[in-house]
Order: C-alpha cells, then structure tokens, then sequence
C-alpha cells in the first residue's frame, strides 16, 4: 500500500457552511479511493482559534471518514505565527490544547511505499512558543532515523512563495528566518519533497534540488496573487517509487466558491464575520460506501 489521499483547507464550522458540500463529496470519494490513509493538511475551520464548537465539529466531520486519518493544523486551526493576518489570532498555547484535546498530536511520521512521510506543524515555526523548539528537535530525530527511506515533509503553509532567499514576512508562507533553518535541515538530510497547503492554489515544481507540492484546497479558490493555478480539488499521492506519483483524486465536480464573493467584496473581513449560514444536518450514520 502505497497510495495516500491528500485534503487541504476544509474550512468546515457549524455555523458557517458554506464548503460542507465540497468536504462531503471529497469524503466520500477519499474513502473510495484505496488510500492507506487521509493527510488532513490544516485549516479544517474557519475560527478554530477561538472555538472549541469548530474544532468538535471538525473532527466529527473527519471521523466519519473510513480511512484512518492523519491531520495538522493550520492559522485557521491553532492562530498564525507571527507576524500573522490576525493579530487576536497568533497561535499560544491556550489554541494548541484545543487542538490537542480533539486530535491528540500535530505532528506524525507515517512510512507509505519507498517514502516516510513526516507531517509537522506549521504554525510553531517562528512561534517562539517552547513547543517549536520541541519540535525541531523532534524532526530532527526524526529525520536521522529516516535515511534509509526517501523523505517528504508535509505541512501547512508552503515554505516561500517564489524562492527560497525572498525577504518579505508575510502570513502567505513561512517567515524567512525559520525557513533558512528548516531548508538547511531538510538539505541535510536530502529531503525530497515537501507538501504545503494553505494557498488554495495547486503547484508542482523542484527548486533547488527540492520538490514543492501545494495542494489544492477543498473550500474555495485562492486569490491568484502568489504563483501556482487558484483551485479546489484534491490529490491522491502514490509512494511506491522514487518519484512520488501525483492525481487528482476522483470526486465529482466541486463548487470552485469565490471568497471575495463570499465576504460581499469588502463588507465582512473574516468567513466568521459573516451571517450565520449552518450546514444540513448530517444523517447519524452514513450509508457504506460503494
Ligand atoms: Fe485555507
Ligand atoms: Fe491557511
């Protein structure tokens, strides 16, 4: 077993359901696709931050899934690193336990094909919170124990936009001090490939001897401000060679929403500000897949 599907950006809420329709069919179809398991790559909320209701309801929507799961958080999960969109949003401990009660870690290694897989945090990078540290010393390990296997990192937001030397802060990618430190480790230990989410918009390319993956997003289509192509969708990754092997997963056509269009084109300036618009309710049990 070598196949792993990828979800990115959910942004579910019970209260904001403007993307259930697009989760559900990608539920439906990751289950059916044969997968060792489901990579949820963070912002599975809209205001996770500041709502233990949006957390609860995320991961009862990923535990309806038949196929083991494996999620990290994203800036609509745990908060942004500094210096963030949202400054009454920046990740702090208090967020990390919410995510902790519901989904136990933020990290994992999971071995699929030729290849380990291992999933971070995003959002501790640049943090300054004692828990970064842990965590680069936890990759660190876990990347020395790694070198008999190709190596991919996944993670929630992409390491830059453009090049690896860009200067500019911005919450659109990895702030440029950690992602020296990290680009360095990753060399090191001859990282392949790394999967980023987080700008809604898919691309595919090696720079400096590296692979970049973004993933689409399943709630709605990115700006187009960055490089890569705006789209929701998601990706069925195949491990077994050294090259990993990347599909669209098989889902029927999902709705490609337009978030300025969304937010009225400046009259709400967050998803949570918006009018309440609550999903359907969601039968007890969901009939066996096919
Ligand atoms: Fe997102
Ligand atoms: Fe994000």
């Amino acid at each position: 077993m070598s196949k792993i599907v990828f979800l990115s950006d959910l942004h579910l809420s019970p209260t904001h359901g403007f993307f259930w329709e697009n989760f559900r069919l990608a539920r439906d179809a990751a289950d059916q696709a044969g997968a060792e398991a489901v990579v949820v790559n963070g912002d599975l909320c809209i205001n996770g931050p500041d709502s233990d209701a949006e957390m609860d309801f995320a991961r009862a929507a990923l535990g309806k899934l038949r196929t083991p799961v494996l999620a990290l958080p994203g800036n609509h999960d745990v908060g942004d690193e500094p210096p963030g969109q949202d400054l009454a949003q920046l990740v702090d401990e208090a967020r990390l336990d919410r995510w902790d009660a519901r989904f136990g870690t933020d990290r994992f290694a999971l071995d699929a094909g030729a290849w380990r897989l291992i999933g971070v945090n995003a959002q501790l990078f640049g943090s300054g919170l004692e828990r970064e540290r842990e965590q680069w010393d936890w990759l660190e390990g876990r990347l020395i124990a790694s070198s008999h296997r190709r190596i991919a990192l996944v993670l929630h937001k992409p390491l830059f936009i453009e090049d690896e030397g860009e200067t500019a802060e911005t919450a659109s990618c990895m702030t440029p001090g950690p992602r020296a430190a990290l680009l360095a480790l990753l060399r090191r230990h001859r990282v392949g490939l790394v999967i980023s989410g987080h700008l809604h918009a898919e691309r595919d390319r090696v720079v400096g001897g590296i692979r970049h993956l973004w993933l689409p997003a399943l709630a709605f289509l990115g700006s187009g401000d960055h490089g890569g192509r705006p789209a929701v969708g998601a990706v069925v990754v195949d491990f077994a060679g050294a090259e990993a092997s990347v599909m669209p997963l098989a889902v029927p056509p999902l709705a490609p929403h337009d978030l300025a269009a969304i937010k009225g084109h400046g009259r709400y300036r967050f998803l949570r500000d918006m009018p309440a618009s609550p999903p359907p309710a969601e039968p007890a049990s969901r009939p066996a897949a096919e």
